[in-house]
């Protein structure tokens, strides 16, 4: 099944939103993989946003990603690129849909709660990045009550 990499920021974090985030993903039916709290490095914070290395607002961004604990997780569904990102909303907070997670709990562009990869080849690398394979649980969601 195809699969991504989320990330609730330090913003989120700080805030209590980690529950409310999960809850969104949870309720559209995607299955969650894998999820950890993680101090992100300055190295995997540049090499997460590597893409954005020659934009002006580079260094802040790792400044703030580095900020305080974030937290990664890996999920699972069909189409799953195009549903988390309409969940997560534009980047720009301002710019989202109420009823997005951007939408209804950010305010600042470069401060947006929420991490979502753009694409599968970016989610491949985004979540070697951040996680071991070990760290990947393999399980049938929903599960069937006929099962086990
Ligand atoms: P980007 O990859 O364009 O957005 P998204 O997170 O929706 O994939 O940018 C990465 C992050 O960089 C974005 O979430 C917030 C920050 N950012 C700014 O601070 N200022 C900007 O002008 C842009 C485009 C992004
Ligand atoms: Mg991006």
């Amino acid at each position: 099944m195809e699969r991504t990499f989320l990330m609730i920021k330090p913003d989120g974090v700080q805030r209590g939103l980690i529950g409310k985030v999960i809850q969104r993903f949870e309720e559209k039916g995607l299955q969650l993989v894998a999820a950890k709290l993680v101090q992100i490095t300055m190295a995997q914070a540049a090499a997460h946003y590597e893409e954005h290395r020659d934009k002006p607002f580079f260094g802040e961004l790792l400044e703030y990603i580095t900020s305080g604990p974030s937290f990664a997780m890996i999920w699972a569904g069909e189409e799953i690129i195009q549903v988390t990102r309409a969940i997560n909303g534009k980047t720009n907070p301002v710019e989202a849909a109420p009823g997005t997670i951007r939408g209804d709990y950010a305010l600042r562009k470069g401060v947006n709660v929420i991490h979502g990869s753009d694409c599968l080849e970016s989610a491949e690398k985004e979540i070697a990045n951040f996680f071991t394979h070990e760290e990947l649980a393999c399980f049938l969601y929903p599960a069937d009550p006929k099962e086990g």
